[in-house]
């Protein structure tokens, strides 16, 4: 089962994810990654779309980078992993790049979709989408002494940000579950792994 974590920034994927993969490791074998990385290529590939030194990188080479980010990910963990019978966890995937991307930098879904078409053949299971206000996100983060390339876009490019998300929850409205990132996460978790072992 191939399940992926979507949002925001600040909305507490991260912590999410490692508490939800604690909970599944002792009855399932469980892989977690995140993306853009999750491998020794991938995370170059990361430094290059997230390193502020790179604020020349532009939003169509973002996309690409990101797209081939995905590819080699999905060969080298995701893939294999599943191939083993293993639970997935994944902190973003192509739905990332449809509400960064596509959505909030307007590249639009079509190109989006076209250059990430090997990842569309290998769509999640579930995705958790963590709804939260960008400014109550970005509060959260405040306190980060390190601000990543796109952490440090405005306030308005991360409300397009969840506008597309939104758009993105109603396409796919039997994959995607909306979370309400403002409840505390003792009741997000519940929440995840409650679906989680419905759908297992
Ligand atoms: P990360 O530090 O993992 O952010 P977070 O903790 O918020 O998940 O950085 C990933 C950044 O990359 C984040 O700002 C979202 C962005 N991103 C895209 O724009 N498109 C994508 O397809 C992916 C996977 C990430």
């Amino acid at each position: 089962m191939f399940i992926t974590f979507e949002g925001g920034e600040g909305t507490g994927k991260t912590t999410l994810i490692k508490d939800i993969a604690e909970m599944l490791c002792q009855d399932y074998d469980v892989k977690t990654s995140r993306e853009p990385g999750g491998s020794l290529i991938t995370e170059a590939i990361r430094d290059i779309i997230l390193n502020p030194k790179y604020v020349g990188v532009t939003p169509y080479t973002e996309a690409l980078l990101l797209a081939a980010s995905r590819a080699q990910h999905l060969d080298e963990v995701i893939l294999p992993a599943l191939n083993e019978n293993k639970i997935v966890l994944c902190d973003r995937y192509l739905d990332s790049s449809l509400a960064y991307q596509a959505y909030a930098r307007d590249l639009g879904f079509d190109f989006v979709l076209n250059i990430n078409q090997y990842a569309t053949y290998h769509m999640p299971d579930l995705t958790f989408y963590i709804d939260l206000d960008p400014l109550v996100g970005m509060a959260r983060i405040s306190n980060r002494d390190k601000y990543d390339r796109l952490d440090q876009e405005t306030v308005d490019f991360h409300q397009k940000v969840r506008q597309g998300y939104l758009k993105i929850a109603q396409m796919y409205p039997k994959r995607i579950v909306t979370i309400d990132g403002t409840q505390s996460i003792e009741e997000i978790k519940l929440q995840i792994i409650t679906k989680i072992r419905e759908k297992l």
